[in-house]
């Protein structure tokens, strides 16, 4: 356990950095109806104290109903997705897991700004062994859309069905009529409807796995919805595919982007078509200004074609729709105060052919960098070969410089082949944090590496757990 002051002082930093510049205190506050959260379900709260969430999670083998075929896969709780989390900010979350795989794994809470022993990093926690089981516990910092998976094996074990929703929530939050929860996904099944073994093909080496079909809150068509004119939503889109970023757009309503990874943004913007990286989420906010057929697509590159993963039929009535009032949200700007450069590229070798490099290392053993918490450091992402790599950090949020259609805080950006892109991270969470290509492929061959940000108060970040693997 961590000293309390450090679970305290770590909700005020953050308040610096994200809050709203008006914030009454929770207690003064009336209580706001926001919805329920349309998607997976949500996993059971057994704790009655309204600022514990306490859930268990248990993971297993499970049988999903794919195109005719029962394909065996890895769900939490059995379902594929797993359960929905939703969490109030500054609330502490308490997850029972219990490995019912017969492999190690751990979960990762991708995007949270937690305590770096909670984070699922194999660097830090040791695997839970088949049969184990471990209490993940922590207060959630900020509001917006998460998720989480394995960080052990993650390009079979998600690959498998190991992913879910989480959803940070806060008592500023917008009030919508409805959210919507959307995982986007790829799989690829074999010729007798079996999940394909990891590196089944070569190019998964070179590309990660492609799935040979869309797979969307654990289903192959579309999914069906229902809205009524005049309403307003709030879609949280995630990608968790292993390796193929999503082109995706919606058609029959208004759609602006309101959040990214780091929660939402101070200007939403109107998009027609958004790109979403392997980890990524954007929170939209839709509006039904006419009754009829609202989709969201997404373009299969196999195909050529659109594909449509959501079909919501918009009831027709009198109301108009309301414009949502926007919290004011300031996002303070911070100057770099270091620069640092991370060179991806790939070398012939290994098992399947290819390894993965950053700064010209396989899988690195020492720290990329070390730097002192409080750093804003400007990172230069170069890459310089053709596969594109979403490049993800731990446990801290950052921003795209020189990019102004890819605003707000993000953990997760996606580098184009030979091109470089410049990003602006704060280092504000003190710990060992992974920093990898979220292609799961290429962080299994060796895209994996960490960066240490050590404590202002002198203290000393832990030692990586010796023969920790990947
Ligand atoms: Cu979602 Cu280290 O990843
Ligand atoms: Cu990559």
């Amino acid at each position: 356990m961590k000293p309390l002051a450090r679970w305290f002082s770590f909700p005020a930093a953050l308040v610096l950095l994200v809050a709203p510049a008006c914030s009454p205190s929770a207690a003064e506050e009336p209580a706001r109806a926001l919805p329920e959260v349309w998607g997976p379900a949500a996993a059971v709260d057994e704790n009655p104290d309204p600022h514990v969430v306490e859930v268990r999670l248990e993971a297993t083998s499970t049988t999903v109903d794919i195109d005719g075929e029962h394909v065996e896969m890895f769900g939490y709780n059995g379902m594929v997705p797993g359960p929905l989390l939703r969490v109030r900010a500054g609330d502490e979350l308490v997850v029972h897991f219990h490995n019912g795989l017969t492999q190690p794994t751990t979960i990762h809470w991708h995007g949270l700004r937690i305590p770096a022993e909670m984070d699922g990093s194999p660097r830090i926690q040791a695997p839970i062994e088949p049969g184990g089981d471990f209490t993940y516990r922590f207060v959630v910092p900020e509001a917006g859309s998460y998720w989480y998976h394995p960080h052990v094996r993650a390009h079979e074990q998600v690959e498998a069905g190991l992913y879910a929703p989480l959803v940070v929530w806060d008592e500023r939050d917008p009030v919508y009529d409805a959210e919507r929860y959307v995982m986007l996904d790829d799989i690829l099944l074999d010729a007798k409807g079996r999940l394909e073994e990891p590196f089944s093909s070569p190019p998964d080496a070179m590309f990660g796995r492609y799935g040979d079909r869309l797979f969307t809150n654990g289903q192959t068509g579309a999914l069906v919805a229902e809205a009524t004119r005049g309403t307003v939503e709030r879609w949280r889109l995630v990608n968790t595919a292993n390796a193929r970023t999503m082109l995706v757009k919606v058609e029959g309503a208004r759609v602006r982007v309101i959040g990214t990874d780091g929660g939402l943004l101070p200007e939403p913007y109107a998009v027609d078509e958004i790109t979403i990286a392997v980890g990524q989420r954007f929170d939209l906010e839709v509006t039904y200004d006419t009754g009829g057929e609202v989709t969201l697509s997404s373009f299969f590159t196999d195909d050529k074609a659109w594909k449509p993963v959501l079909d919501v039929a918009v009831a027709e009535s009198e109301r108009e729709a309301r414009a949502i009032p926007w919290p004011e949200i300031v996002v303070p700007e911070r100057a770099s105060d270091g620069s640092a450069s991370i060179v991806i590229d790939a070398v012939q070798g290994g098992e399947h052919g290819a390894q993965w490099r950053l700064n010209g290392q396989v899988h690195p053993e020492e720290p990329l960098f070390t730097f002192p918490e409080g750093r804003t450091v400007t990172i230069t992402l170069d890459n310089k070969i053709g596969p594109e790599h979403p490049f993800h950090l731990h446990g801290q949020f950052f921003h795209v410089l020189d990019d102004p259609s890819q605003p707000g805080l993000k953990d997760t950006v996606l580098v184009p082949g030979f091109s470089k892109v410049t990003i602006l991270a704060s280092f504000d969470n003190p710990g060992r944090w992974m920093a990898h290509c979220h292609i799961l492929e290429h962080s299994e061959l060796g895209m994996m590496s960490e960066i240490v940000v050590t404590p202002k108060d002198g203290g000393e970040v832990e030692a990586p757990r010796a023969g920790h693997g990947h």
